[in-house]
């Protein structure tokens, strides 16, 4: 089988398509067949070596769709069932999914109820995980307001959809013109422009999802309804310290945050009920095969058109 190995961080050049085994099944451990995954900045930054928890050499990648190949002696899944995998350790303290098979832990492996292609199945695990997660953390009811500042992202577009079907109304951000007919398209009510980071709105919210990071938290605070929460969940902008935070903007409003480590079977099966439900999608920006890794690298981190990044293994 072939796997993309990184002996050494950098750029997009250390990762190098090397012939393997495919693993052997153990006690605890089944074999995946990967199909598709998803191609992530964040993976990017593990690829330089931004991760502190990632040794290399390493198959990076956090999620991956497919089947199981080999069982473990103690799994309950069966040879063909259709599985997604993501967080665990998965592509940083052990091999990840840039690769065709993939030894994956039984705790992490996921059984999925869903009809569509591989394709389509790979812009869901950890997007719309992401977005239900946070969704949850802000507890917003139906007719209540939603910022996602970083809306373009695929987890913001994830986020939309997933919000939309619960009856919230919701505002997206991109630093972008550009992308404001995109986001109304993908389903946002409102689109407001994040300039230098501050948001070009008098408006506030019940509810915001930021994603921009630590950068536009006093801002996003600024932004916030009493009682309001704000969700800091991603660090686009790069910088994980917040400068001269003062916490009293905070007075009668709450920060918190989310993150997607711990992975729960429940929600996986209420996100995939509320996908196949409603027929939720976000647009999936390119696809491309995996001796063309290198070049989706690339492109993720391009100022781009929105949507996943998929790599297709078949
Ligand atoms: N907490 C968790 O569990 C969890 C899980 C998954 C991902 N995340 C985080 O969620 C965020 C989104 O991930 P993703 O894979 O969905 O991202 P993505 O699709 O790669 O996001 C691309 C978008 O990011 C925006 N962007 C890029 N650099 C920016 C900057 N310096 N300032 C503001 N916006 C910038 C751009 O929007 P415009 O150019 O249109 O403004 C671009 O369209 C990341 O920070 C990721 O680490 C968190």
């Amino acid at each position: 089988m072939r796997a993309v190995v990184i002996d050494k961080p950098g750029d997009s050049s250390v990762m190098n398509i090397v012939e393997r085994p495919i693993p052997e099944a153990d006690t605890d451990h089944s074999v995946m067949r990967i199909h598709a995954f998803g191609a992530h900045r964040y993976e990017v930054l593990t690829r330089e070596g931004g991760s502190p928890s990632v040794k290399f050499p390493r198959v990076i990648g956090v999620e991956a769709v497919g089947e199981i190949y080999k069982v473990s002696d103690n799994s309950k899944l069966k040879v063909g069932q259709k599985v997604i995998t993501m967080m665990g350790g998965f592509g940083r303290e052990v091999d990840g999914s840039y690769q065709e098979y993939a030894l994956v832990s039984d705790d992490n492996l996921y059984p999925v109820d869903y009809k569509g292609d591989w394709l389509t199945l790979a812009q869901y695990p950890e997007n719309f995980y992401t977005a239900l997660g946070s969704l949850k953390s802000l507890s917003l009811k139906y007719g209540q307001t939603l910022l996602i500042r970083g809306g373009t992202s695929a987890v913001g577009l994830a986020t939309i959809q997933l919000a939309k079907t619960m009856g919230i109304k919701v505002t997206a951000t991109t630093r972008r013109e550009k992308m404001v007919q995109a986001l109304l398209h993908c389903g946002a009510d409102d689109v407001v422009i994040d300039c230098d980071n501050e948001l070009k709105t008098d408006k506030d919210f019940d509810g915001i999802i930021d994603m921009v990071g630590t950068v536009t938290l006093t801002n996003s605070i600024m932004h916030l309804n009493q009682g309001g929460v704000v969700s800091l969940i991603g660090l686009l902008a790069g910088e994980w310290i917040v400068e001269n935070f003062n916490p009293f903007t905070l007075a009668g409003k709450y920060l918190t945050c989310f993150d997607s480590t711990d992975v729960h079977q429940e929600w996986i099966d209420e996100m995939f009920k509320l996908i196949q439900k409603h027929d939720l999608k976000i647009p999936i920006a390119r696809v491309f095969k995996l001796d063309d890794i290198r070049e989706a690298h690339d492109y993720v981190m391009e100022s781009r058109d929105i949507g996943q990044v998929i790599v297709d293994n078949d």
